[in-house]
Parts: C-alpha cells; sequence; structure tokens
C-alpha cells in the first residue's frame, strides 16, 4: 500500500457543491456591487464592536479572521443572518496543530509518520473549533522546506515530497470530515514558499518546473483531492511575481493544470504588498492584479472594498471578473453547511459536555501523537530506558518547565492550564526525590551563576535530565536563524553538567533542526522533539521510564553545519559524489599541494558530505531485522504493479513500533533523476520476537517524475531501498520493458 490512508475520501463538501451553485447563482443576481465585493472582503477583528456590527448588517463584510470569543462570534453571525441576504459570515483562525489542546508542531507531526493519527487529531480539533463557532482554519501548511533558518519550517512536513502529501491529505480529511463540525482546511502557501532564499522568511524564491512538480506541488495535489476548498497563495517572488498576483501559478498551474475549483484567500494585506515588491504602482492596480489572478478573498488588506465598488458599477468588465470570484464564495458557504441549523448553532450548541468529552479524546490522541513525534538520537550503552526510577533524579534546563514553550508556534488558543511540563510530570510520577534547578532561565539566556547552582545539582544526583532548545518564538513566521546552535549559554550549561552528572539524558526541543555537532560526543543519550504540544511532560517522561518505546523518525536531514544548508537526502548524484579516500578534508591537505592534488569530488574541505542525522532516522528501545526483500511486476500498461515484499523481525525483548521505508532509484533517465526517492511507507507495530511480511504496491505513477509540467516513465532499471531511513542499505531491483509500458498513458 501507499501509505496508511485510503485515497479514497469521503468528501461532504464537495458532493454538495453542485447544488449549492444553484442558490448562490440565485443569490448573485439580487446583489448589489457593495454587497458583491462585501464577499470578498476579509478582516480581522476580536470583538464585535458596533460599528463592525454595523457593516455586517450592511453585507461588506464576508469573512472574519481572529475573532475566537464564541459571544462575539454569536453577535456577528446574527448581524450576518439580519443583513438584506441574509448570508452568513466565515469565520477563519490560524488552528494549525491543535485549537487549546495542542499536538506537536506540524513538523513533529510530520516525525510521527502517522497519518492516520493525525486525521483523527484534525477531525478532533475541527470539532472544538467549530463548537467555538469558528469554520474554517488557514491549514494545513504544507510548503516544503530544505532550509532549517528559514523559521517557518516548523509549520510544515519536512523536505519530502511524499511524506508531506500523505499528511496533507489526513489533515484535510480530518478537518473536513464531519459536515455538522466542518472546519475548512487551507492548505497554504501556493507555492514553493519554502524555498526562500537563505532561510529568510518573505525572501524571493526561484525555482524550475522540475521543482514545482516533482516537489512542490504534490502535497497541495494530495490536500485538493482530499476535498480541500481552499488556498492561500505565497507572500513571496516566485520566479519574480508574488504569488498572489502570479498568473502563471493561479491560473495556469492551479487552475488549469490541477484543475483546482475551490476558492484563493490572499494572505494578511499580500495585495497591500504588491506595491512594495514593485509590481503595482497603487492600491487601485494592486486590486486589478488581485482580480486578474483569480483571488476571491482580500485578506486585511481592504483594497478590494476600498478600489473596486465605485469601479465595477461603471465598468463591466471589472464586474465580470468580480462576478464568478463571488459565485465561488457563496457556493462554497452553502457546500460547507453555514447554512445549517447545527452550525448556525455554533458556539452555544456545543454545550459542556460535549467539548468535555471532546477534551478529554484530544488529550489522548495528543499525548499520542506527542510520544510518537520524539526521536531517539543517541542511546549510547542502552542508558534509555531508565531502569529504576526511584533515587535523586535532577532536572535541568531552561525548557524543562516552560508551558508555552512546550507547544510552539501558531499557539494562539492554547490552554496553558492544559498543558504539562517535563518537570510537572516527573514530580507526579517518580520513585525518588525530583529537583529542578532551570540553570538559564531561558534559552537565550547568559550565565548569571545558575550553571554553578545546576553543576551541583548534577554532582548530588543519582540521575539529571537536561532539557534544552529553543524558546517556541525562535521559530514561525519572520522567525529565522542564520545558526543553528543551542542559543544563549546553553552548550557551556551542557558541558558543564555532562562533565558533573552520573547519568546524563538531554531533551532538545525546537521548532528545527539544530546542529548538534557540537553537543553529541558529551551526551549518552539524546532525544530530540520538535516542541511536543500539551502533552510535551507526560511524552516525553513515559518515553524515559520506558512506558513508551520511542518511535519518531525525522521528516527533514539534521546538518552537521549550517554551511551544508540544503542538505538534503532527495539529492542529485553528481557526475562526481565523493567516495572513500578521494574526500581529503582541510588539515589534512599538505602544505603547498596542488590544485588537483585533493581529488575533485562533491563536497566541502571541512565537513563531511553526509548529514548528522538522515532524513527517515530515528532510534527504537527494540531492534529490528530487514529480511528476504524481493520485488516483482506484474500486469502491464496503466495496469502495470510493482509488488515489493520485505521480511521484518523484532530481534528484540521489546515489543516496538518500526517505520518501514521504501525508496526508489531511476538510476538512467532522460534527465538526471534523485539518488533516492520516498515512495512508500509504513508504521507498523511488532512483539518481541516477532517476523511479519510488508508488502506495497506501487503504481505506474509512483514510478514516474516530471520533467517540467510533463510526466514520464521510462523503462529500464528501477532499484529499491527498503529500511528503516534514508540510507537503507537492502536493495532490490527490477526492469520494466518498453513492452511493459507500451499502452500506458504515461
Ligand atoms: C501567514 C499565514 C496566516 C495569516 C493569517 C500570515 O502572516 O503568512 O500563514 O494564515 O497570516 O494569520
Amino acid at each position: 500500500m501507499r501509505n496508511q490512508l485510503s485515497e479514497e475520501t469521503v468528501q461532504p463538501i464537495a458532493e454538495r457543491w453542485l447544488a449549492a451553485r444553484e442558490w448562490a447563482e440565485h443569490l448573485l443576481s439580487q446583489m448589489t456591487p457593495a454587497e458583491k465585493i462585501g464577499q470578498l472582503n476579509q478582516v480581522s477583528v476580536d470583538v464585535a464592536s458596533p460599528e463592525l456590527i454595523g457593516r455586517v448588517e450592511a453585507g461588506l463584510i464576508g469573512s472574519i479572521i481572529n475573532v475566537v470569543d464564541p459571544e462575539q462570534i454569536a453577535r456577528l453571525r446574527k448581524a450576518a443572518v439580519a443583513s438584506r441576504l441574509g448570508i452568513p459570515l466565515l469565520f477563519g483562525r490560524d488552528i494549525v496543530h491543535g485549537f487549546e489542546i495542542m499536538g506537536p508542531i506540524p513538523l513533529g507531526l510530520a516525525a510521527t509518520w502517522n497519518p492516520e493519527l493525525l486525521r483523527v487529531f484534525c477531525a478532533l480539533t475541527a470539532k472544538a473549533a467549530s463548537m467555538r463557532g469558528l469554520n474554517w482554519t488557514f491549514a494545513p501548511m504544507v510548503d516544503l522546506s530544505r532550509d532549517p533558518r528559514w523559521g517557518r519550517i516548523a509549520e510544515g512536513f519536512g523536505e519530502d515530497p511524499f511524506l508531506s502529501a500523505s499528511l496533507a491529505r489526513a489533515s484535510v480529511q480530518g478537518f473536513q470530515e464531519d459536515l455538522d463540525h466542518v472546519l475548512l482546511a487551507c492548505p497554504k502557501h501556493f507555492v514553493g514558499y519554502g524555498a526562500s532564499e537563505s532561510g529568510i522568511d518573505y525572501n524571493r524564491t526561484h525555482f524550475s518546473d522540475q521543482d514545482l512538480f516533482n516537489l512542490y506541488l504534490p502535497a497541495f495535489e494530495a490536500a485538493f483531492n482530499a476535498g480541500a476548498l481552499t488556498v492561500m497563495p505565497s507572500f513571496s517572488e516566485i520566479n519574480g511575481q508574488p504569488g498572489v498576483s502570479n498568473q502563471r501559478m493561479l491560473r495556469q498551474i492551479l487552475r488549469e493544470r490541477l484543475g483546482y475549483t475551490g476558492l484563493i484567500v490572499s494572505d494578511w494585506a499580500a495585495l497591500a504588498e504588491l506595491t512594495i515588491h514593485g509590481v503595482a504602482e497603487d492600491g487601485a492596480q494592486a486590486a486589478q492584479l488581485g482580480l486578474e489572478a483569480g483571488v476571491h478573498i482580500d485578506m486585511m488588506s481592504g483594497l478590494y472594498e476600498t478600489h473596486l465598488v465605485d469601479r465595477s458599477a461603471l465598468d463591466t468588465s471589472v464586474m465580470k471578473l468580480i462576478d464568478p470570484l463571488v459565485l465561488d464564495v457563496l457556493t462554497l458557504k452553502h457546500a460547507a453547511g453555514l447554512l445549517d441549523a447545527e452550525n448556525n448553532r455554533g458556539s452555544l450548541a456545543g454545550g459542556g459536555k460535549r467539548e468535555q468529552q471532546n477534551k478529554e479524546a484530544l488529550l489522548t490522541v495528543a499525548t499520542q501523537l506527542a510520544e510518537e513525534s520524539c526521536i531517539l538520537l543517541k542511546n549510547h550503552g542502552q542508558i534509555l530506558p531508565w531502569r529504576y526510577i526511584d533515587g535523586s533524579l535532577a532536572i535541568i534546563g531552561p525548557l524543562a518547565n516552560q508551558s508555552a514553550e512546550q507547544i510552539g508556534t501558531w499557539s494562539f488558543d492554547a490552554d496553558l492550564s492544559q498543558c504539562e511540563t517535563p518537570l510537572q510530570a516527573f514530580e507526579a510520577h517518580w520513585g525518588g526525590s525530583v529537583t529542578f534547578c532551570a540553570g538559564l532561565d531561558y534559552s537565550r539566556a547568559r550565565d548569571a551563576g545558575g550553571i554553578e547552582d545546576a553543576v551541583k545539582l548534577a554532582a548530588s544526583s543519582d540521575k539529571t535530565l537536561l532539557v534544552l532548545g529553543e524558546e517556541a518564538v525562535l521559530s514561525g513566521e519572520a522567525h529565522c536563524r542564520s545558526e543553528l546552535d543551542l542559543p544563549g549559554d546553553q552548550t557551556k550549561l551542557l558541558k558543564a553538567v555532562a562533565k558533573a552528572a552520573r547519568s546524563l539524558v538531554v531533551v532538545v526541543m525546537a521548532g528545527r533542526p539544530l546542529q548538534l555537532t557540537e553537543i553529541l560526543g558529551d551526551v549518552d543519550a539524546l532525544l530530540f522533539c520538535f516542541h511536543p504540544g500539551s502533552q510535551s511532560g507526560p511524552a516525553i517522561r513515559n518515553i524515559l521510564v520506558g512506558d513508551t518505546n520511542p518511535s519518531g523518525r525525522l521528516p527533514v536531514s539534521f546538518p552537521r553545519s549550517v554551511g551544508q544548508i540544503p542538505i538534503y537526502y532527495r539529492r542529485g548524484s553528481t557526475g562526481r559524489p565523493p567516495v572513500g579516500d578521494e574526500v581529503q578534508f582541510i588539515d589534512d591537505i599538505p602544505v603547498g599541494a596542488k590544485q588537483y592534488s585533493t581529488g575533485n569530488t562533491a563536497y566541502h574541505l571541512d565537513v563531511e558530505p553526509s548529514p548528522l542525522f538522515p532524513f527517515g532516522y530515528g532510534k527504537s528501545y527494540s531492534e529490528f531485522r530487514y529480511q528476504n526483500l524481493s520485488a516483482e511486476v506484474i500486469g502491464l500498461g496503466d495496469d502495470l504493479v510493482v509488488w515489493v515484499q520485505v521480511e521484518i523481525q523484532n530481534v528484540s525483548q521489546r515489543a516496538g513500533r518500526e517505520t518501514i521505508q521504501l525508496y526508489m532509484r531511476d538510476p538512467v533517465a532522460r534527465v538526471a533523476r534523485p539518488v533516492r526517492e520516498l515512495v512508500a511507507y509504513k508504521k507498523i507495530e511488532l512483539q518481541a520476537g516477532e517476523t511479519k511480511g510488508i508488502e506495497f504496491t506501487l503504481g505506474l505513477a509512483d514510478l514516474s517524475y516530471h520533467d517540467g509540467a510533463e510526466r514520464f516513465v521510462e523503462p529500464g532499471l528501477f532499484q529499491f531501498y527498503v529500511g528503516g531511513d534514508s540510507e537503507a542499505s537492502l536493495s532490490v531491483e527490477i526492469r520494466l520493458t518498453p513492452e511493459q509500458l507500451a499502452s500506458s498513458g504515461l
């Protein structure tokens, strides 16, 4: 199977689209220009002021972002119903990795490699938010990124198009699966926003059509196929044209090529920024560019409202552009059930008991997600799990007890009273004494004497747990870094504590991959967590004491040094890959060496040519062995499938979860293909000693690639690698003949 989710999705909203269209057409014919443009106008507020109520009653606003108080929402909803045509409002909010109960940040959700659990979490989150009256989230963020300096890498699903697509699909299915509690999904930011140069947010992006089709589009396509009916363009210039006015991307690629029929909502004031980018002279031209690109909803620039009402009354060509957009907005509102009684009762329909039950379910799923998102990177001498959970435990570090730092970026609505820190979790469940010393007050802090106290505590304790990393505010939108080390004096703290501690375990929590090279040698055990959410403490404790066997896997490669960025597993071979003794490092080059004497291969002179930890990597307390890999080609043309089988055995004494990853290489093609591509994965549970046979079935689409907009699958050799990470060595190959492919549509 391709992944753990069925690709056949239930799309209740899409099914209602046609019927909704009729209603929308009828309504459109009754609307004034101001009312039409009102539907395209989105404002941000947190209270329903009398002025705002008046504007809603006059039909001048179609959607609202950022109001979350259920009573305010109810008042605004009432005002919309009281307007001349009674058109309901869309209420949007960035509900990115939870609402009040937070799961791990999306990069952590990706580290679970568990789309089914993500779907369940999104469905429960949708219910929680919709019981408060919200009906639209600006998520999932599906921007693939290969640059950990970019703060928004925290919000995406990592570096791989296949993994990202499977999680994008699961998110949309979850958010939209229950029409009584729908939270419309909005995959963003179309497209290639993660390619921001130098990892600086909003920076220009430049990429080829090969990257567009092979890397950046698959997750969007998956989200649309799962039923997403809104999308947000990128802030950035894409090959010179900002996302919101990029007609090639929004019309040719999104609509014509992908067949997308839903709505486009601008990013925050993105239309107003067109003058700053330098592609519009003034607001009027910016509004026109948005219309021409087919942007339905103007989030927070007010330019449609300011510039289009008068023009549309005078100029029929403007109204011709506006009408289809309004029609789509109305259709979506009807199809999404905004006129249905249940949704119209909104928050007040929630009721205490239902909300409480939902919260309990969310806490359970958030704990499981948090546990599955933590990645055990090192466990020298198997010091974990801790065998004895009594004696004295020292808990040290700036992230051990700060609730807000556990949950990470985009956590506006998080209920911090529901968040349990590692310190709280150990205090609640530890057989001996637990003593805390922050050492440093926050992640960027410089030593003010705390390190000495921490060292004393570690020296006098049986065990030490050090919780380090990045505060939540160091990642997310516009929070980019040029260095990836532990901020402040944390490395100093770690090195001092490592010398003093009898038994040390380090947890690093961050919004991005960090450069761990400098500290790796000082620690025996290292658990890495992308901010794990409300249940951070219990999840970390359960793993360290062995109640839970770690199963998180990296959704992104960890660099040895910042200078290696971008470093990713799906790289090209080059004509001169670095091998063995051809690699000579800076300190080994003899003085006076001649130009060619170091060998000419593709590597940096001052760092090993590999990541510190590869994509897909993560340890378990169990040990797994792969064997008997085979591959077979069955059928012809479009019906051709490649059937890959492997046996996996848990050769340890503990039950555990393994993520079996299938990588492919097409070694000879009309354009050079990556050395490996993830084409399937499956997360399974194996009891101690148990062996299971696993099958993957790949279709022709899985073997294909895009050269520009065209898709190819070519005869010849295909190599497959199966294992627990992207450096898996067990391999098998197949050969496709021209006859086998002759009748295929590709
Ligand atoms: C972000 C979007 C977000 C929007 C609304 C923007 O700054 O780029 O991702 O959905 O704000 O909050």
